[in-house]
């Protein structure tokens, strides 16, 4: 029996146990935020005042009000009644940005980010969601909980974002329909105007041209600390000092704000004035239901929480007759201590355990610093970036030893699966275009009914899809009986669809698993000639 590691069963649901493709990446996403393999989303939200669009960092604005606002507006469509719209990317057409509703260029700016973070684990709605839970924590407030498993919508969604010049009474039956009542739509206006403003451009009758160095773009901030999430706008707010532009503007009909915060007799910013940990808690909760407001028959994952020891690009290859064997682990909540000692032990097919000492690589941090993780390599010494493992024997599992304390998944260790893996005889015929042939090593045994390439391509509405192409399998007995493994091969020249590439098989029962370690066609050498 062949356990089934690097590749994970799609079809099974169960708590998160590593491999577990999905889960690892919105896991990484999540915490992996600065530092050692770190960066992606957190890359656009930091630092908390920049705003840098067309190459440019412009004064009084900030990227990360943009990605909140984008975030509330593609939120904003939802039904609850009949469970149409919500967090599903469908602010991307063009066709609701060009709604009154969505006007200003902020919309464009964090949509057009969300192509580069997304990958068929991570949809564009749960980058558009990752985004300003990850701003959110790193520039004052709370931490808030984060599912995965948002699908991006084919098409526009019905009208419906709130707008500045509507009446008190359409505001609540609008947050209503979305799902939220007139106390929690209070919360949800003042947790999204704690940060930016409003711009003159695209609000002229709001607010007026500045000539502001400090606010090239015209902005007036909601409260003093327009980068800042925190309580002020409702302390300044209580106190009558207020600036923002939704409440002392000098048309009565665009105070949204205003009509909104003191529908309820200013109660419930009076007690978010009064206690900044009942404003960052009440915020928590309302955001994450927002951010898990999602068409009907969207299933999420559980809350994705950092797994406490996690492998990561774990990688086999074989050559001749050895497989190399390399990765990494991530221990979470450690920091760097130079006298720790970390070691990996794995087993083989024979029932034999193997143990080398791991190098330190690095740390990595995340929720502002608020946790920080240690970074061990699989590399034995510095100068040799794999174990050479014999492949007749192979490696079923793993298991890490950190200062004498074992770390085995609770005893289920890390699966670790050498069924199917690249072979390091794969070779390229031309960069460019791209041409090679690839080989992809079957261990004997393993018998799968299909092994494929798996490249992720774009559909005519920009979404990720995985596009398979059968990788065949050797037309004659292999050459040499005694390897354990035998040599799938392709040609690739028109099959060439994207950048990376994994690699699937699918037993005869039907179980399709997936590699989550990904190559990339120019890695490849030169075919010899
Ligand atoms: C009745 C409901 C609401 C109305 C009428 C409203 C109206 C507005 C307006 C007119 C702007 C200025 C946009 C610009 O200049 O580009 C704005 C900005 C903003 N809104 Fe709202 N909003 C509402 C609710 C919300 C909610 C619920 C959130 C999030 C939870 C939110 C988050 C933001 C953010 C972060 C900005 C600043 C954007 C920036 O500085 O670029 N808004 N809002
Ligand atoms: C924009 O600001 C960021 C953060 O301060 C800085 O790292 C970056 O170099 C700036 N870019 C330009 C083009 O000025
Ligand atoms: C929400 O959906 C229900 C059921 O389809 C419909 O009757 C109602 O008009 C919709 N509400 C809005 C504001 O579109
Ligand atoms: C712009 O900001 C700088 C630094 O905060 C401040 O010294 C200056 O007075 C500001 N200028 C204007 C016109 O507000
Ligand atoms: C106030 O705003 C409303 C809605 O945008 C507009 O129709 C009206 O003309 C404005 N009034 C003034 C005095 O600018
Ligand atoms: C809410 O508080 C503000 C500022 O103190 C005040 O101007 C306003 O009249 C109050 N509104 C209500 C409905 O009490
Ligand atoms: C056949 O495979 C075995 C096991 O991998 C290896 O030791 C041996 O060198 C191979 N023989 C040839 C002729 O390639
Ligand atoms: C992090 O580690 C420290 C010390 O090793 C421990 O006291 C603390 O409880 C841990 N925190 C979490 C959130 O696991
Ligand atoms: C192994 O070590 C080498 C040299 O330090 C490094 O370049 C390589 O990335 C490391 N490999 C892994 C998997 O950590
Ligand atoms: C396979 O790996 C060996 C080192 O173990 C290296 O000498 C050889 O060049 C590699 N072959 C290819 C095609 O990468």
């Amino acid at each position: 029996m062949f356990p089934l590691a690097l590749f994970t069963c799609f079809l099974t649901a169960h708590a998160y146990i590593w491999p577990s493709p999905q889960l690892d990446a919105l896991e990484a996403a999540r915490f992996n935020q600065n530092g050692h393999n770190a960066g992606g989303i957190a890359n656009f939200v930091e630092p908390c005042d920049v705003f840098f669009t067309g190459g440019i960092n412009f004064t009084g604005r900030s990227n990360i009000a943009d990605w909140l606002r984008t975030a509330y507006h593609d939120m904003a469509t939802h039904n609850v009644t009949d469970g149409t719209g919500g967090m599903d990317a469908s602010v991307r057409f063009a066709e609701e940005q060009e709604r009154p509703e969505n006007v200003g260029d902020g919309i464009a700016n964090t949509i057009g980010l969300l192509f580069t973070i997304t990958d068929r684990y991570i949809s564009m709605a749960d980058s558009l969601t990752l985004g300003p839970i990850i701003a959110i924590e790193n520039c004052g407030g709370p931490e808030i909980a984060f599912r995965g498993g948002r699908l991006d919508a084919g098409e526009p969604n019905m009208p419906g974002v709130p707008e500045p010049q509507q009446d008190l009474e359409t505001h609540i039956a609008s947050f209503v329909r979305q799902g939220f009542t007139q106390t929690e739509m209070i919360g949800l206006v003042s947790c999204g105007h704690t940060i930016g403003g409003v711009q003159h451009d695209f609000f002229p009758d709001i607010v007026p041209e500045l000539n502001d160095p400090n606010s090239t773009e015209s902005v007036v901030h909601f409260d003093s600390t327009f980068v800042t999430f925190d309580n002020n706008l409702a302390i300044e707010y209580i106190s009558g000092t207020t600036h923002d532009p939704l409440v002392v503007g000098f048309n009565d009909t665009t105070n949204s704000d205003k009509r909104i915060f003191g529908s309820d007799g200013n109660v419930t910013m009076g007690s978010f004035a009064k206690s900044r940990d009942f404003f960052q808690s009440t915020c928590a909760g309302l955001l994450a239901r927002m951010f898990n407001t999602v068409p009907r028959g969207v299933q999420l994952t559980d809350v994705v929480t950092p797994l406490p020891v996690k492998p990561f690009n774990v990688q086999l290859i074989l050559d001749r007759d050895t497989l190399k064997f390399s990765g990494e682990v991530r221990f979470w909540n450690m920091s760097e201590d130079a006298s720790r000692t970390v070691f990996l032990l794995w087993d083989d097919h024979n029932g034999r355990t193997h143990q080398v000492s791991l190098l330190f690589s690095g740390v990595s941090t995340a929720v502002a610093g608020r946790y920080t993780a240690a970074w061990y390599s699989f590399n034995a010494t510095a100068d040799t970036p794999f174990q050479a493992i014999e492949a007749t024997a192979g490696v079923t599992s793993m298991r890490f030893v950190v200062d004498g304390r074992l770390e085995d998944q609770g005893g289920l260790g890390f699966s670790v699966q050498d069924g199917v893996v690249f072979s390091n005889t794969s070779c390229a015929t031309s960069q460019n275009p791209y041409a090679g042939h690839l080989e992809i090593a079957v261990r004997n045994g393993l018998q799968p009914a299909r092994v494929y390439l798996e490249q992720e391509v774009l559909d005519s509405v920009q979404r990720i899809t995985v596009v398979d192409t059968e990788i065949t399998p050797p037309a004659h007995p292999p050459a040499n009986a005694s390897s354990p493994y035998a040599i799938w091969s392709i040609d690739l020249e028109d099959a060439v669809k994207s950048v990376w590439y994994t690699i699937g098989f699918e037993l005869d029962d039907g179980a399709k698993f997936s590699s989550n370690d990904m190559h990339r066609l120019i890695d490849l050498p030169p075919c010899a000639s």
